[in-house]
């Protein structure tokens, strides 16, 4: 992780580069995405690289419910298209998609979000720049206190932020409800490396940390929202406003709190940060997205051959 983070301190995220000239990265992307296919197909382009690939799955042959092919033949073709691949696998089908694709693939293959099995779904590249946010905005990342506030037990980027995170000399404050705690395994991980971590109300998580994490809505307490009942729901509704950020939920929060989020911020079932919170001092989330570009250079300039 300190060799990702010292080359993106080297990389200017404007920058033009010829480091990855004739370089072709395949960007396959099964799920709808923003930041993440943007930033690595930004961050090829700076590198002096080319992009092919699809922002529509639907438009491959394994991504069309119509005719359709399996994920390993997809993988075995792109493998002699490309130099590098960065996946973002399908909802439905297949555990592990990464797993598969690396084991056909010859070239390198990055995991760019998945979400199968549910329990074990993890983000790397998003945990990564996370952490390394934290480490630009704060100048360090032992000492710190960082509490994540949500239901984060199916929240793919906060498992991979445990694993990195668990290896620095910080205290994790969960501020999530029972039943939303992270799985065991992550936790684990946490007990037996550097890191520590418990439990905290919503309101300590603002008050006691130097950097607050705020997880997205997808799920109450370790069930996903569309599986909920009508008056689980109505529960499941109140908790995400609780949850929310705005600006008076600010108040007491040390001065040089930074709260974070993996974006987006909102979602069908409103805000998670408001928007009052934007100008505020303490909003890193546009940062931390911008450092993506920076990230996901570093990680091309380690890795492609
Ligand atoms: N943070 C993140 O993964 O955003 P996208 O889903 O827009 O890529």
């Amino acid at each position: 992780m300190e060799l990702i983070f010292n080359t993106a301190d080297e990389l200017d995220p404007r920058g033009h580069y010829d480091t990855l000239k004739g370089k072709i990265m395949a960007s396959l992307f099964f799920e709808s995405s923003t930041r993440t296919r943007l930033s690595f197909e930004s961050a090829m382009h700076r590198l002096g690289g080319n992009v092919i690939g699809w922002a529509d799955p639907s438009v491959s042959r394994y991504g069309d419910p119509t005719r359709g092919e399996t994920f390993e033949d997809t993988i075995r073709m792109v493998d002699d298209y490309s130099d590098v691949m960065v996946i973002r696998s399908p909802q439905t089908g297949l555990n592990y998609y990464p797993y598969i694709a690396a084991d056909i693939a010859i070239v390198p293959v990055i995991n760019a979000g998945y979400r199968l099995p549910a329990e074990d779904m993890e983000h790397p590249t998003q945990g990564l720049l996370d952490i390394y946010t934290i480490r630009r905005e704060k100048g360090r990342i032992d000492g710190l206190k960082i509490a994540v506030r949500g239901d984060i037990r199916y929240d793919r980027t906060i498992h991979a932020w445990l694993y990195g995170l668990a290896r620095y000399h910080v205290e994790i404050l969960l501020a999530c409800p029972d039943g939303g705690e992270p799985p065991g395994k992550y936790l684990d991980y946490v007990k037996k490396n550097r890191a520590t971590y418990r439990k905290v109300s919503l309101e300590d998580a603002v008050r006691e940390a130097d950097v607050c994490f705020v997880s997205g809505a997808g799920s109450y307490r370790g069930r996903k929202l569309d599986q909920l009942g009508e008056h689980e729901r109505v529960d499941a509704m109140k908790y995400i406003e609780e949850q929310g950020i705005d600006l008076h939920k600010l108040k007491g929060a040390k001065k040089d709190l930074i709260i974070m989020n993996d974006l987006p911020r909102s979602s069908i079932h409103g805000f998670t940060i408001y928007p009052e919170v934007d100008s505020s001092p303490y909003a890193a989330y546009f940062r931390e997205a911008a450092n993506g570009v920076r990230v996901r250079m570093a990680i091309f300039s380690l890795i492609v051959p």
